[in-house]
């Protein structure tokens, strides 16, 4: 087994095209091959970066011996293709949201311990450094008690969605890094769900969350908003920390009347103060999460996102559309997020990389 990596892209449209580039550009892997059902795409990203071509994913699997595929395709064919690549022994990196249903994420774990293969899943912002620096500064108790964290996704609708809603797509992202962020579960889901331009799925959603430890969430994500809009805020005693998503900028507003008192707010109260951007290195969160998945196939889990938490977040945009269904208020059962990426300490082993495995039955 060499020291490079064999990997390949099942589905390169918009997301699997930037999986292969990243793939074909890191030192550590090699692009093998590419599958796709669209010729013209197939044939566009094959040749860019010299990977052999497949219109069936199943031939690829069978006539490459690769060590990671990323799977790139509609939501709703990501669990039919990571049973493929799984039972052949080949670790998964699977595009987010994990799957179409609770039933089918839980499937696609329940093989990837069964066939001994790294699971993970796209939920990318995780890898956003922007991100990384919240949650040290929040674990090293900057903001003091946290009140609410509020989270706007928004932005025209990408026409080729077609198998999901606003909230499969784009709230999956928001209610794994709140959860992240909060270092709690969400405890109870109210949510408005509406579709103005879409027939057949949501294109808005505003969500109200409360989690485990009393902060309270909110989450206002569509598909309607004429500009693209991606960031979280986080308030607390001692102020409030801003994340631009897109451009990977934190700042800190701060509540001047918390600076040098720490009584606690009901003595000090709120007022402005200074406004701090911090220096963040840009990185892209892709090539950082790939990085993860590969070092994970290599050596063991690392704190990479895995296919339980792609669960969670599938569970939760379950829970939000019948919380808007049934016009109510969902109790949760309680639930521990991951801790932050700590590699050596969360480091579980895997088995060898396996590219060689024969299919079962
Ligand atoms: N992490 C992120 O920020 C992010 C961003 C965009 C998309 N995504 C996710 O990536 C996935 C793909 O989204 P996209 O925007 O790239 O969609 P897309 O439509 O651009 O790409 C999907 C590709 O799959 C191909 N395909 C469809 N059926 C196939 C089959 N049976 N076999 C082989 N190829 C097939 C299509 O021809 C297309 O090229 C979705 O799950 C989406 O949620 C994640």
């Amino acid at each position: 087994m060499s020291n490079t990596i064999r990997a390949g892209v099942i589905g390169v449209g918009a997301m699997g095209g930037n999986h292969a580039r990243v793939y074909a550009r890191m030192p550590h892997s090699t692009l093998v091959a590419v599958a796709d059902t669209d010729a013209d795409q197939l044939n566009r990203v094959a040749r860019t970066y010299r990977a052999h071509e497949y219109s069936d994913y199943r031939h690829m699997l069978d006539q490459e011996a690769l060590d990671v595929v990323s799977i790139a395709l509609p939501t709703h064919l990501h669990y039919a293709a990571a049973l493929e690549t799984m039972q052949r022994g080949i670790h998964t990196f699977v595009e987010k949201p994990l799957a179409e249903s609770v039933a089918t994420a839980r499937a696609m774990i329940d093989a990837s311990h069964r066939y001994g293969v790294i699971l993970g899943v796209g939920h990318i912002e995780r890898y956003n450094p922007a991100v990384i620096a919240l949650k040290e500064r929040l674990d090293s108790g900057q903001l003091g008690k946290v009140f609410q964290i509020h989270a706007r996704r928004l932005g025209p609708f990408p026409p080729r969605i077609k198998d999901v809603g606003v909230v499969f797509d784009l709230a999956t992202h928001e209610l794994n890094i709140m959860e992240y962020l909060a270092g709690t579960g969400i405890r109870s889901i109210a949510a408005e769900v509406n579709r103005n331009l879409q027939n057949q799925h949501e294109d808005l959603v505003a969500g109200l969350l409360r989690f485990e430890n009393d902060v309270v969430g909110v989450l206002d994500i569509n598909w309607l908003t004429p500009t693209k809009i991606r960031q979280i805020s986080i308030l607390g005693e001692r102020g409030m920390f801003l994340i631009n998503y897109l451009t990977q900028e934190l700042w800190f507003y701060e509540n001047r009347s918390a600076h040098d008192r720490w009584e606690g707010l009901a003595t000090v109260g709120v007022s402005e103060g200074s406004v701090i951007k911090y220096e963040i290195e840009r990185v892209e969160p892709l090539r950082a999460e790939l990085e993860a998945f590969i070092d994970a196939a290599q050596h063991g889990y690392n704190g990479l996102v895995n296919g339980e938490e792609g669960l969670r977040a599938v569970y939760l945009a379950e829970q939000l559309l019948r919380a808007s269904r049934e016009r109510r208020v969902i109790a949760l059962p309680p639930y521990t997020p991951v801790p932050a990426l700590h590699p050596a300490a969360q480091r579980l082993p895997v088995r060898p990389l396996t590219a060689a495995v024969p299919v079962e039955g």
